[in-house]
């Protein structure tokens, strides 16, 4: 099968690789789609360097094939599997789908929402679903504040707490302001222009440029400030020095920092498949590349010229 082969941090070409096979839990898909995201270009890259120490291979990436997000038709079950058959199209997150076929456990996989598209199924599971887990807890007329709102996770964010009856105010830079607008945001701020103003009860920080004091002051006594990550620290610990540094702050105030680990699990990417099939979301899908085109794919969201989110068609 065609596939991009990564067998080192830095560098990644289109290749020849055999098709794997499906163990225990697992099915093999053919992938018509990939997601990308900010996570493909760490696991690419390397950096930041916590993350090789934290489990994604220490001298090279643990899969030689990038690409997490998938969406596809099952192909094979492997031992064990129940609830999925040849033929089934579903989406979720795997090891490897930046390839013509990935295997992936089942518990990761959800039945493709009914009339969604490949690639906009693609561009649910790992942004959606942190967007999901972002804004647990939200009640209704609560005002939350989305930044980095033009974004793969604020984009999600933005139509999931609207779905939860939330007021929502959204940030973003301004090629970014129509699709946030259009999400459903109720206020949207350029912050080229003018920053945001007022208090808040949940903050979803998809941007990570602003510091902590800055995220506290304009959050609401007893709310909370979602950490979802920052592209601003160094390549050593990168955003998760915000993280360790809000922990330290939490005992001081009612106002709390929650540094956010998104699960990739079947039954986020089931309730993901309702808010679709419902109306609540859509995925905003900004391009589509081809499989030979995976990596400038990649460099399309890490220069942030994404608007939404960006997939891989195969
Ligand atoms: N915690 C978790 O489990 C989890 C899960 C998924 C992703 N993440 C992390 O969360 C962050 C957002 O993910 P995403 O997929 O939404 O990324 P994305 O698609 O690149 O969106 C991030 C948005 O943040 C804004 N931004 C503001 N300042 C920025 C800066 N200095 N560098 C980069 N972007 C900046 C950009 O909007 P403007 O151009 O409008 O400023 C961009 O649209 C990333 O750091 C990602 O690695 C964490």
């Amino acid at each position: 099968m065609k596939a991009v082969l990564q067998r080192r941090y830095g560098s990644a070409v289109l290749g020849d690789l055999d098709v794997p096979v499906p163990g225990q839990g697992e099915v093999l898909l053919e992938v018509r789609a990939a997601g990308v995201d900010m996570g493909v270009w760490h696991i690419l890259t390397g950096k930041p360097y916590l993350l090789r120490v934290i489990g994604f291979g220490f001298r090279a990436p643990k899969s030689v094939v990038p690409g997490r997000d998938v969406a596809g038709v099952v192909k094979k079950i492997g031992p064990g599997v129940t609830g999925f058959a040849p033929g089934d199209e579903v989406f979720g997150t795997c090891e490897g789908s930046f390839a013509e076929y990935a295997v992936a456990p089942v518990s990761q996989l959800a039945r493709k929402p009914e009339g969604a598209s490949f690639t906009d199924a693609a561009a649910l599971p790992i942004s959606g679903g942190t967007a999901l887990q972002g804004l647990r807890g939200i009640q209704p007329g609560q005002k939350v504040l989305v930044l980095g709102a033009g974004g793969g996770v604020g984009s999600y964010g933005v139509q999931i707490a609207k779905s939860l009856e939330a007021h929502v105010t959204a940030v973003c830079s301004t090629r970014k302001v129509e699709l946030v607008r259009s999400l459903g945001a109720d206020e949207v701020f350029d912050y080229t222009v003018a920053d945001f103003t007022g208090t808040y009860d949940l903050i979803l920080d998809c941007g990570g440029a602003r510091p902590l004091s800055a995220l506290r002051r304009a959050t609401n006594e007893r709310g909370r400030i979602v950490l979802v990550g920052a592209e601003t620290g160094g390549s050593i610990t990168g955003g998760f020095h915000k993280s360790i540094g809000s922990i330290l702050l939490n005992p001081f105030s009612s106002k709390k920092f929650v540094p956010l680990m998104s699960e990739e699990r079947a039954d986020v990417f089931d309730e993901l498949r309702v808010l679709v099939e419902s109306g609540a979301v859509k995925p905003a899908v900004d391009r589509v590349f081809p499989l030979a085109e995976a990596l400038d794919a990649v460099d399309h969201v890490y220069t942030r010229r994404s608007v939404g989110k960006t997939v891989v068609a195969i």
